[in-house]
């Protein structure tokens, strides 16, 4: 048996350590690799790394189709700093006889001499240093002399992925830029749901939420955030603003009853078409409510949190952002939705009319009739030159 220990803090896991984990695994023929999450690392001191428990989780989560790479707790589940020797030696005892091989980023084996016990390592487990581009040759004079120090065996891999950082995703989540092509999906969602490496603003308005609205809809909620903040970059928007309408579109969405509730509750005027379809009202008191309880002020914001229901004619590309990242976020599920998704990144308006057909021929089977406001769009919306009325083009 051979085995891999690829340990860190993976705070969070990224495609690079993915994809550094499969080739290793493939290099060294190994039978199994494990992803051990640091708890307390005595060399990379950060007080702003998540909890180690959630760590693991994402970790957990980004391994969940992969062949023979596992996550590993065994860093967690020990009391005080964690030491590599240890955590070398607990796997030697578990799997006697197998042969261990300990997988370092080049950055760490600059440092390797001064860690607990090198020694003790090195007589364990053959130690593996995967580089990034370029570093090769000074990456086995680095090895050459830990060999000669310490004993034992330092291999260099051949493997030389793409340059991604866990700081580069952390940065991303918090300036509200895309992180899709540098984490897992199921990362990125993780990251959303949870609002992790955002602002602090975020984080609280996301708490609050969670105290009104329903958990599956603070879900979507997040996933409108991913999806507004991708298709924002995509159409040179604000990605800031973009987040923050997502995050309020829905902050009043609640059973009809509760909502009609509401507006009697609080002296709210409706109209006789939000009285029979209450659901409307939640675009337009959401955005009093962005103002009023979470002191959302810029006008682009409020627009767009008051028109992702019925639309209008003349929306703004924020406007249109949010309405179709509302109707196309990954946990949307309804026939024609991934071809809608694919639509929406390279002819919003064409998106916005398929999401909206869709939804006019909703009301019009459960026997209501569509709004006046949603037919205007519509009808502009087939106006525009480059669409066909039929859907057909594209
Ligand atoms: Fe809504
Ligand atoms: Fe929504």
């Amino acid at each position: 048996m051979r085995i891999g220990i690829f340990g860190g803090t993976y705070n969070p896991v990224h495609l690079g350590h993915i994809w550094t984990a499969r080739h290793v695994r493939e290099e060294l023929s190994l039978d199994k690799l494990f992803m051990v999450v640091a708890a307390d690392p005595p060399h990379k001191p950060d007080p702003a790394r998540l909890a180690a428990s959630i760590r693991f989780r994402m970790l957990e989560g980004a391994l969940e189709n992969e062949d023979g790479i596992f996550a590993s707790d065994v860093e967690l589940k020990r009391e005080g700093k964690s030491y590599t020797v240890d955590t070398v030696d607990l796997f030697r005892r578990q799997m006697r006889g197998a042969e261990i091989f300990l997988i370092v980023g080049a950055d760490m084996l600059g440092n390797f001499p001064s860690w607990r016990d090198p020694a003790g390592i090195l007589k364990t487990a053959k130690l593996v240093a995967v580089g990034r581009p370029g570093n090769e040759s000074e990456l086995k004079t680095l090895a050459q002399n830990i060999m000669s120090r310490f004993g034992g065996e330092v291999i260099v891999s051949s493997y030389s992925g793409p340059d991604i950082s866990s700081t580069e995703v952390r940065r991303r989540m918090f300036e509200a830029e895309p992180v899709d092509t540098l984490v897992a999906r199921k990362t990125e969602h993780f990251l959303y749901e949870n609002a992790l490496y955002m602002p602090e603003e975020i984080v609280s308005i996301r708490a609050k939420l969670g105290e009104v609205i329903r958990r599956k809809r603070l879900k979507h909620t997040m996933m409108t955030c991913l999806e507004a903040v991708k298709l924002a970059k995509r159409y040179g928007a604000d990605t800031k603003k973009a987040r923050l309408a997502a995050l309020l579109h829905d902050c009043i969405k609640l059973p009809n009853k509760e909502l009609l509730e509401y507006c009697a509750g609080n002296c709210i005027d409706i109209s006789d078409e939000e009285r029979q379809n209450p659901y409307l009202i939640h675009s337009r008191l959401g955005a009093v409510l962005a103002m009023e309880k979470y002191g959302v002020t810029d006008p682009e914001v409020l627009s767009a949190i008051s028109c992702h229901t019925i639309g209008r004619v003349g929306m703004s590309l924020m406007d249109r952002i949010i309405y179709v990242a509302d109707k196309i976020e990954p946990t949307r599920d309804f026939e024609g939705v991934d071809e809608i998704r694919e639509i929406a990144y390279r002819d919003l308006n064409r998106a916005m009319l398929l999401v909206m057909r869709h939804s006019a021929d909703y009301t019009l089977k459960s026997g209501r009739a569509v709004n006046p406001a949603t037919e205007s769009v519509i009808g502009y919306l087939n106006t525009l030159t480059d669409i066909d009325p039929e859907g057909n083009n594209g």
